[in-house]
């Protein structure tokens, strides 16, 4: 067990963060059970401590337990204490999390991975609020918590195949906060790296760093399935690595080095890292769902934004589709009939961007065909 006091933060400024900040203050606003679903790493702890903090229990306890690889014995001693005697080494009377936390929030991280014995324990618990300490011979007392639950694995396959309860899922999952995996809010990646490397370089002893505009491309072009957590080590990492001041792609692991954006690293074509003028449009387009017509040609045609930005936003689509461009015209946002309109305005402004340096995945006698 441990009790947090830290002070929780989740930064990001894209929508799906955004909504999450919104679930988070309605929430807290309750006292219902809330299970919170997301990848290894995407910030269900954060969030979990954000909610407490936010809640009128924030004065009383929140107390942490991971349910995961913990032996059902020593699990139940965790959630519900013992008494004196109840098994070898219990020496004295020891309250659980749920007495432990009263007033305050128990949260239940990892609950996916509770063998069916204790999901027997937990959802009696829930359905009476009674805890009976281990080796006690009643139950003794009530408790008040709010519970909290989380998970990173899909808890619909372990239903299915009667891993987990169906009843405690229904029990647990009354307000649900699903959080994205960091690849599908890439926008916030620069601004994590940029909290990230702040916090590392003041830390004694500590460089200052920048990226480089293709360091941060790549950055932000790699999946990371370790998500925020991944991107933290990465950046600790890099702070006492022995690179220069300006942290260029050979610096990065070699994961990372790994991503399709480097493929086409060589290439005159390959897309610099945007502009914040060109994340903004790509952003409104890929995001937000408004048409390459309005947030790019209009700038364009009314002197707006310049042709080195247009070719680079078109770069950047061609990097997504793998240098495809009927699917840039889907990507942006345009009917597929546009196509021949699409293409044809880029060809009257010298706009076009070869696209084989973009289909890196093809073999090289595929290409030359
Ligand atoms: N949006 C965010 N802003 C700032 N820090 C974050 C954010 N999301 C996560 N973190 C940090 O990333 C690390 C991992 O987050 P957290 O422990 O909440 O992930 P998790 O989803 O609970 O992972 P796991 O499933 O492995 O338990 C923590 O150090 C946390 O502070
Ligand atoms: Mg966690």
């Amino acid at each position: 067990m441990r009790i947090d006091h830290k002070e929780p933060r989740l930064l990001g400024e894209s929508a799906h963060i955004r909504a999450v900040r919104h679930e988070i203050e309605t929430a807290a606003r309750s006292d219902a059970k809330v299970l919170i679903t997301g990848e290894t790493g995407v910030g269900k702890d954060v969030v979990a401590r954000l909610i407490h903090q936010a809640s009128a229990r924030s004065a009383a306890p929140l107390a942490a337990v991971n349910c995961a690889g913990v032996p059902d014995s020593l699990m139940e001693s965790e959630l519900f204490g013992h008494v004196r005697g109840s098994f070898t080494g219990a020496y004295r009377d020891k309250p659980g999390i749920l007495e432990a936390a009263a007033h305050g929030t128990v949260f239940l991280d990892e609950v996916g991975e509770m063998s069916l014995r204790m999901q027997a324990a937990l959802l009696r618990f829930l359905e009476t609020g009674e805890i009976q300490r281990v080796g006690a011979d009643r139950v003794r007392a009530t408790a008040d918590v709010r519970v909290i639950a989380a998970t990173n694995r899909e808890l619909d396959p372990e239903i299915a195949g009667g891993a987990f309860r169906l009843d405690l899922y229904y029990r647990l999952n009354v307000l649900r906060i699903a959080v994205p995996p960091l690849r599908e809010r890439k926008e916030d990646i620069p601004l994590l790296l940029d909290h990230f490397m702040g916090c590392c370089s003041r830390q004694p002893g500590a460089p200052d760093r920048r990226l480089s505009a293709k360091a941060l491309a790549l950055l932000v072009a790699y999946r990371w399935p370790g998500n925020v957590r991944q991107l933290k080590n990465v950046v600790e990492r890099l702070t006492f690595s022995r690179c220069g001041e300006i942290i260029e792609p050979h610096d990065l692991p070699p994961e990372l080095q790994a991503t399709p954006c480097a493929h086409a690293s060589g290439s005159d074509d390959s897309p610099s890292a945007p502009q914040p003028v060109e994340a903004e449009l790509l952003s409104r387009m890929l995001q937000g769902g408004e048409s390459f017509w309005s947030v790019v040609h209009s700038p364009f045609m009314n002197h707006d934004l310049s042709r080195a930005h247009l070719k680079n936003i078109v770069a950047h689509g061609l990097q997504r589709t793998g240098g495809n461009y009927r699917m840039v015209v889907e990507l942006f946002n345009m009917p597929a009939g546009h196509y021949k309109r699409f293409l044809g305005f880029l060809q009257k402004h010298q706009c076009q961007v070869p696209y084989r340096s973009f289909r890196a995945a093809s073999p090289p006698a595929a290409r030359a065909a």
